[in-house]
């Protein structure tokens, strides 16, 4: 039943991202000019937040354009209506619905679909993960230096030390390639999937990482915060490997890599 809603509910929203996808639709910002929501991230979350009071009208949700909608904290549903809004902005059709589950404090259900390559990534704990219903694994690559790694930055610039720019540098300077998609959900998932060996960033919020996170590990990965500790998506840093490379590439963003 959580599943059916959850995929109920995803489909609910990627609905709306193709509707307005290269379209017309309006635009205004949040923390910062560049920090966007459209009216179609507003469309998205109503959709996928009826989808979900509808089956299950006594669980919490937190979402990113509502906040958090009061309810029983057992079952919480995180929800991002659109990650990579910025692309969606521009027609650049990396951009994707994330929607977890948790229950008791443990996520156990996280799908991110991005309608625009058809790629619909779904994780159940315990069960590992699949992408288009096939099961995924990530990379098996050991070492950071041969790695291909992804990123993302936030709105509002970090100036801290060892923050975003610092860390760019030292992938940069050893030639590791780098990239950056745009949506953190997305580049969660492709590290899921063995495209990219390993994926960091400062600052995200729950929504961007609840389910993302949940598909790394079940595809056999290893998700923490910049200390190697256990991750929850409600602190912001986040580093997610293979688990091969996690180690070393939590050496790379501390600044620990000096060889
Ligand atoms: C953003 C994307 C981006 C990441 C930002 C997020 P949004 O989410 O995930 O990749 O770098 O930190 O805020 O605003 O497109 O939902
Ligand atoms: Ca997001
Ligand atoms: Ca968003």
């Amino acid at each position: 039943m959580f599943k059916a809603t959850l995929l109920k509910a995803t489909e609910a929203g990627s609905g709306i991202l193709r509707h307005y996808f290269n379209g017309t639709f309006e635009v205004s910002h949040k923390s910062d000019i560049n920090d966007l929501v459209t009216q179609a991230d507003k469309e998205s979350e109503a959709a996928i937040v009826a989808v979900i009071r509808e089956a299950f009208p006594d669980h919490y949700i937190l979402s990113e354009e509502v906040g958090a909608l009061p309810g029983d904290t057992s079952h919480k549903w995180v929800i991002d209506p659109i990650d990579g809004t910025v692309n969606f902005a521009n027609g650049i059709p990396l951009c994707c619905v994330s929607i977890g589950l948790e229950k008791d404090g443990q996520m156990i259900l996280g799908a991110v679909y991005n309608p625009f390559m058809n790629e619909f990534f779904f994780a159940e704990r315990g069960q590992g993960a699949t992408l288009n219903d096939k099961r995924i694994q990530v990379s098996a690559q050991t070492e950071v230096r041969r790695s291909c790694i992804v990123t993302g930055f936030p709105y509002t610039y970090l100036d801290t030390p060892n923050g975003p720019l610092q860390v760019f540098e030292r992938f940069l300077r050893k030639g590791v390639p780098l990239r950056r998609l745009g949506s953190a959900a997305i580049d969660l998932c492709w590290t899921a999937a063995g495209r990219f060996d390993g994926f960091y960033e400062h600052r995200l919020q729950p929504w961007d990482s609840a389910a993302g996170y949940l598909i790394v590990e079940e595809a056999g990965g290893k998700v923490t915060n910049f200390k190697g500790e256990p991750y929850s998506p409600y602190e912001h840093g986040i580093v997610a490997t293979n688990g091969r490379i996690h180690a070393e590439m939590l050496e790379w963003v501390n600044g620990k890599n000096q060889s």
